[in-house]
């Protein structure tokens, strides 16, 4: 198994992909740590205590950034709820870990040659981490991110949340030399929640993680308001090509994120070659979405 590293704000989305990975054994995650995100530091940290709990699966829970590098922390309460995982109640987890995030990220990296990195939040810890000991990314086998947008982004006009909460953490992560994969919102945005496949999960078991998760999905709002016909799964996305990746079809490209102004958080994703920049990054561009949450049920259905 991948051993790996999770990096999240939950978040709705993020529970759902917290759940998928520890219920599946293409991966060993050995620790989650925590940003601001969808929710301040202070919900999303006792929301990923509770859902690795109620995963029944012990792994380290460190708390990690509050805000990101520069500028202002902003929640988005519109999707998930003010408590970050839409207003769900969830039986209270383990206590966090002592420590700080980056802190424990380098630790793993110290005593395992190859961690993968997943990150579905604000890449804050993340790019802290690999930023105060640059060596120890040769030990990073992968880095997958939920981030970015090559078209409307969900936060701005033109940035995706994710990088757009810290952009200059994201361009660290795209700096560093280490493969990095991109579930941008042109992806996710495939991979729709519908009532057909709510009913298809629902139909799937009757364990606590699996209805904590139902309930979950029917919290979040269908994203009409951006023209589309269900909530976008992002962040199970960027676990799923590390369990499926023939579900996904892939392409290299340069990937550059922009930090100012009113493109703030932008992401420019060159498939084309078109500025002539050697690839730094593989583009997740298309996913079978029935198989994916077919994938998703086979798997929920496995926790407690
Ligand atoms: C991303 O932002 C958050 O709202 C979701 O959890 C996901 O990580 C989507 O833009
Ligand atoms: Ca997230």
């Amino acid at each position: 198994a991948r051993i790996c590293v999770i990096d999240t704000d939950p978040g709705t989305d993020d529970a759902i992909a917290l759940w998928l990975a520890l219920a599946s054994p293409e991966l060993d995650v050995r620790l989650v740590t925590v940003a601001g995100g969808n929710a301040g530091l202070e919900r999303t940290l006792p929301n990923a205590r509770a859902i690795v709990g109620l995963g029944g699966r012990a792994v380290p829970v460190v708390a990690g950034a509050d805000r990101p590098l520069l500028g202002v922390f902003t929640s988005e309460p519109r999707v998930h709820g003010a408590d970050g995982i839409g207003g769900v109640a969830l039986p209270d987890g383990p206590p966090a870990t002592r420590g700080i995030a980056a802190d424990a990220i380098r630790a793993l990296l110290r005593t395992e040659p190859r961690v993968t990195l997943i990150g579905i939040g604000p890449a804050t810890n993340l790019a802290l981490a690999l930023a105060t000991e640059p060596a120890l990314a040769a030990r990073v086998e992968e880095i997958v991110l939920m981030t970015g947008a090559m078209a409307e982004g969900n936060i701005t006009p033109s940035a995706e949340f994710n990088a757009w909460s810290d952009p200059e953490s994201l361009a660290v992560l795209l700096a560093c030399g280490r493969p990095v994969t991109l579930a941008t919102l042109d992806l996710t945005g495939q991979a729709l929640v519908t009532p057909a496949r709510l009913a298809a999960l629902e139909a799937a078991g009757s364990g606590a993680c699996l209805a904590a998760a139902l309930a979950i999905l029917r919290s979040v709002p269908a994203s009409r308001r951006f023209g589309l016909r269900g909530f976008p799964l992002h962040d199970p996305c960027a676990v799923a090509w590390l369990l499926a990746p023939h579900i996904f079809t892939t392409r290299r490209v340069h990937a550059a994120v922009e930090t100012q102004g009113m493109g703030r958080g932008r992401t420019a994703i060159d498939r084309w070659e078109r500025n002539r920049q050697p690839a730094n990054a593989l583009l997740l561009e298309a996913l079978d979405a029935d198989a994916f949450f077919s994938l998703l049920g086979d798997r929920l259905v496995e926790l407690p």
